[in-house]
């Protein structure tokens, strides 16, 4: 039986996918650390053998025993919302959580797919988003989790 590992399975999209996945005959191990998921969303896969969950930080070192064959890496705060209340905890799961995972899959030799959002691209200037429009993000965006232009939290000299 093929093993996958879902980080972010307490949330909205990896909820959904712990379920798909245990559909289609995986085994599944979702790791979330609660800080935007509820475990009511899965909380009916925990008497499935095909399951198993591990409350973690993915931050931290990530392990997981046995043989891994997919990695699908969904655990981040999702919308600018949370950006704006978790900014550091968001900049720290894209960046030490996919290191990690990306080093947990190079030990396994599975394969990793990370999500991200369109929100990288910054505010639309068209609604619906064109992807051919391009990014309008800078760094003192909401999407790169700042509140304010960079340097007016500098009181004047
Ligand atoms: N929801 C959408 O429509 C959508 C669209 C495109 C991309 N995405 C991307 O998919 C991902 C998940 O989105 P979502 O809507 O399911 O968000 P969500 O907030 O519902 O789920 C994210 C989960 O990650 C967990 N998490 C956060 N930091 C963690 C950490 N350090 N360690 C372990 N778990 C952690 C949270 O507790 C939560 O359960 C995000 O990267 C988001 O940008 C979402």
């Amino acid at each position: 039986m093929k093993r996958v590992l879902i980080t972010g399975a307490a949330g909205f999209l990896g909820s959904h996918l712990c379920d798909r996945m245990i559909q289609e005959g995986y085994h599944v191990m979702g790791m979330d650390n609660l800080l935007t998921g509820h475990l009511g969303n899965i909380e009916h896969l925990f008497k499935l053998k095909q399951f198993e969950y591990y409350h973690h930080d993915v931050t931290k070192f990530v392990h997981v025993p046995g043989k891994l064959d997919y990695i699908l890496h969904f655990a981040s705060p999702a919308s600018p919302i949370d950006y704006l209340q978790m900014p550091i905890q968001t900049l720290k799961v894209g960046a030490l959580g996919t290191h990690n995972l990306l080093g947990l899959a190079k030990d396994k030799g599975a394969r990793i797919l990370v999500a991200s959002t369109s929100e990288v691209y910054g505010d639309p200037l068209v609604r619906p988003r064109r992807k051919t429009t391009g990014a309008t993000s800078t760094p003192s965006s909401r999407e790169a989790c700042t509140t304010k232009p960079s340097g007016s939290w500098m009181p004047s000299p």
